[in-house]
């Protein structure tokens, strides 16, 4: 019988809590702590315990701040990964003003991170520092059960390979074998379009059809059968199950050591390996390049758009001397239209789909002003509100202008692809696709926000337009927009 239950024996046997009976029960859990804390396992569990609530895997970095209120074990996890009902970024926003500087630390559970706020000091170390900035942190839900996709794993020798392969399949030499993938996919979206006449719509499904048949074409050299496709359908699920949790801060367990080794992972853990299983290799940041073109579409449905529109519509036919065949031939081949660069960049500028991007591993110690930052420190980069940051934009950097990028030739227009060595790879295609996408529907469209009432407005808000707080990935909320054709005839000739 343990002391708790003669407790509650010895309870129940006495009627009336006398004075004897009280000091019985006080002299029992005096000698049972007597015996739990003179006990060297007690004290071994108890000390380790005590390390574990505050030990990181690097120690706490002299001269940069530290995020308020970190509590035991948890560090400063409790604000972040939704459970405030915000984003991380939005939090981490919050904290360098209390703080009064633009980059800080904070402990997530035992991992150790330096977050970067602001554009200068991003660029400074991400790129300034690009070699040194080149590993990834462990993820302890995917470390255990899966193996790492590029994105997420240290730069070893055949991630090195791995990267220099995916840079060369997604570079621009290769471009000319993926039109015939590409154009038939746009032949099929302004097909549908024209079905639809005047109809109000929601063009994510399409334009998820794209991204889909493109990965598939890829890699298995097929297509899928159709928007409603139960199978796309079924895998897409998949593919957001995973960046819910891919490098977020939702579970407490991937962070806090004593949590893995006090609740066995097989609820959330199989949850993650299931999707997985599921999932096609990169398929999830293929998705954010769509996500990014509804961001787009979305701009254009606003009446403020209307006007930039036609202003659009012209520019592309001036940079082919009004030759619309030629400008509608030519949308995936090159990028002659500055207005049309110059919009894709803004927008996705001021909609950071990839709100803290992901984090980075420092691969040695790095002299950063007065102070080190050690090898194996998280970094992580702010790059929503570096995005919209004053002091690098200027004051306008909360408005979306399009014309922001006009004759700029910037190598890091802003942070949604990442920056320096472990940038995003697929950068430039993404561009392209986004600049053919929108070159072809504006040629053959205009985009109208819908009349009918019943249709649901786009939000247009720089923070505020993802549906989703807690994923890595902004996930647009869902909205109708109505396409009209310019020339009903001359659309048909594209569709042969
Ligand atoms: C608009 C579309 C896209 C956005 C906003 C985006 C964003 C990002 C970001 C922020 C990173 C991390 C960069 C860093 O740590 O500095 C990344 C990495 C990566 N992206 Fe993309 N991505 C997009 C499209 C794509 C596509 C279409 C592919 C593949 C076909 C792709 C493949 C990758 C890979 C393989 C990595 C890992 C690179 C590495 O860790 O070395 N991305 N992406
Ligand atoms: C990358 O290397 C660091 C040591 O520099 C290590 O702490 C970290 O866990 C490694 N990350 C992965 C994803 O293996
Ligand atoms: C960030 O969080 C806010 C809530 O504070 C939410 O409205 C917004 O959509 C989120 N943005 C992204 C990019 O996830």
């Amino acid at each position: 019988m343990s002391s708790f239950e003669t407790l509650l024996e010895f309870g129940r046997s006495s009627a009336v809590l006398s004075p004897g009976t009280i000091g019985v029960v006080a002299l029992i859990i005096l000698w049972t702590l007597y015996v739990l804390i003179s006990n060297p396992v007690t004290i071994k569990f108890l000390t380790s315990l005590q390390k574990q609530a505050t030990q990181t895997q690097v120690p706490r970095i002299p001269k940069i701040p530290e995020a308020p209120d970190a509590l035991p074990f948890v560090g400063n996890l409790m604000p972040l990964g939704g459970r405030l009902n915000e984003n991380d970024s939005t939090i981490y926003s919050q904290w360098p003003k209390k703080l009064s500087s633009d980059i800080f630390q904070i402990r997530l559970g035992s991992e150790r991170a330096v977050v970067a706020n602001t554009f200068s000091t991003i660029k400074d170390l991400w790129v300034g520092h690009s070699n040194d900035l080149i590993d990834k942190p462990q993820q302890h839900g995917f470390a255990e059960k899966l193996e790492y996709d590029l994105s997420g794993a240290n730069m070893t020798e055949p991630i090195r390979r791995c990267r220099k392969a995916a840079t060369r399949a997604l570079g621009k030499p290769l471009w000319p074998t993926y039109y015939h993938l590409l154009e038939p996919s746009s032949v099929y979206l302004t097909r549908e379009l024209l079905s639809k006449d005047d109809e109000y719509m929601d063009i994510y499904p399409y334009l998820r059809h794209i991204v889909f048949d493109l990965a598939l074409s890829l890699t298995y050299g097929t297509v899928s059968n159709g928007v409603d496709d139960e199978f796309t359908d079924a895998l897409v699920e998949s593919i957001n199950q995973i960046s819910f949790f891919r490098a977020s801060t939702q579970r407490l367990r991937d962070y806090i050591p004593i949590l893995r080794f006090l609740i066995p992972d097989f609820v959330s853990g199989n949850l993650v390996v299931a999707a997985e299983k599921r999932r096609q290799k990169y398929l999830d940041v293929i998705f954010d390049a769509l996500k990014k073109r509804i961001a787009s579409g979305e701009q254009l449905s606003t009446p403020i758009g209307q006007g930039f529109q036609s202003e659009l519509y012209d520019a592309i036919l001036a940079a082919y001397s009004r030759n619309r065949d030629k400008a509608w031939e030519m949308a995936f081949r090159e990028e002659s239209v500055e207005l049309l660069v110059s919009l894709y960049k803004e927008t996705l500028r001021f909609w950071t789909i990839t709100p803290y991007s992901l984090p980075r591993t420092t691969f040695k110690d790095i002299s950063y002003y007065n102070t080190v930052i050690p090898k194996g420190t998280t970094m992580i980069m702010n790059a929503q509100q570096a995005n919209h940051d004053t002091a690098w934009y200027g004051d306008d950097a909360l408005q979306f202008r399009p014309t922001r990028f006009m004759g700029k030739t910037d190598s890091l227009p802003h942070l949604t692809f990442g920056a320096g060595s472990r940038i995003c790879p697929a950068a430039a295609l993404s561009n392209r696709i986004i600049y053919a996408l929108i070159a072809r529907l504006v040629l053959a469209f205009k985009i109208n926000e819908p009349k009918d009432p019943r249709a649901r407005k786009a939000n247009a808000d720089m923070l505020d337009f993802s549906a989703e707080y807690k994923s890595l990935v902004a996930l647009p909320r869902r909205f109708d927009v109505s396409f009209s054709p310019r020339d009903e005839g001359w659309i048909r000739t594209k569709l042969l």
